[in-house]
């Protein structure tokens, strides 16, 4: 009863040099360096192992940081639909850069854009 997922698709060293190539592009955004920490190391290796479970890997982030509450875990930061959109952007341009094939960089990035959406918290384009 072992389903095939994005994750075995994937594979851990892929999983991984995206998001590496996505928080290159983080930190070199204008409008989402400002509420990330300037040492990302601690952030990439959390996503790294949220993502493995997320995309159907091993439950990496769930055993060590317990229940992701992903939303709430966000709402220090101020989240609007621009800065989903660009959260995406960076998304898409690490998933090009690690030459993810379709259908699975689709597949992957409708429910990164699911999320995204889920995540935002305000309406305020100002901040
Ligand atoms: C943490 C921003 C969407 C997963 C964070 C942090 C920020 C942030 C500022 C804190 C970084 C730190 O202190 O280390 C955003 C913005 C998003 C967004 C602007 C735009 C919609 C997402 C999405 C996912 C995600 C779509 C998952 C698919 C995570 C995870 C953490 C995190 C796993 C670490 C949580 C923890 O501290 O345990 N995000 N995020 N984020 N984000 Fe996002």
């Amino acid at each position: 009863n072992q389903k095939y997922t994005a994750y075995d698709a994937l594979g851990a060293d892929r999983l991984n040099e995206v998001v590496d190539r996505f928080y290159g592009h983080v930190a070199d955004h204008p409008d989402l360096k400002p509420i990330f920490p300037d040492d990302l190391t601690e952030t990439r290796r959390k996503q790294k192992q949220f993502l493995t479970q997320f995309f159907g890997g091993p439950p990496l982030y769930t055993e060590e940081h317990g229940h992701p509450m992903l939303r709430a875990k966000h709402m220090p930061f101020t989240i609007t639909p621009e800065r989903a959109d660009a959260w995406l952007s960076c998304m898409a341009q690490a998933l090009t850069e690690a030459e993810i094939e379709e259908p699975l960089r689709s597949a992957m990035f409708e429910r990164l854009s699911y999320t995204a959406r889920h995540m935002v918290n305000s309406t305020d384009s100002a901040t």
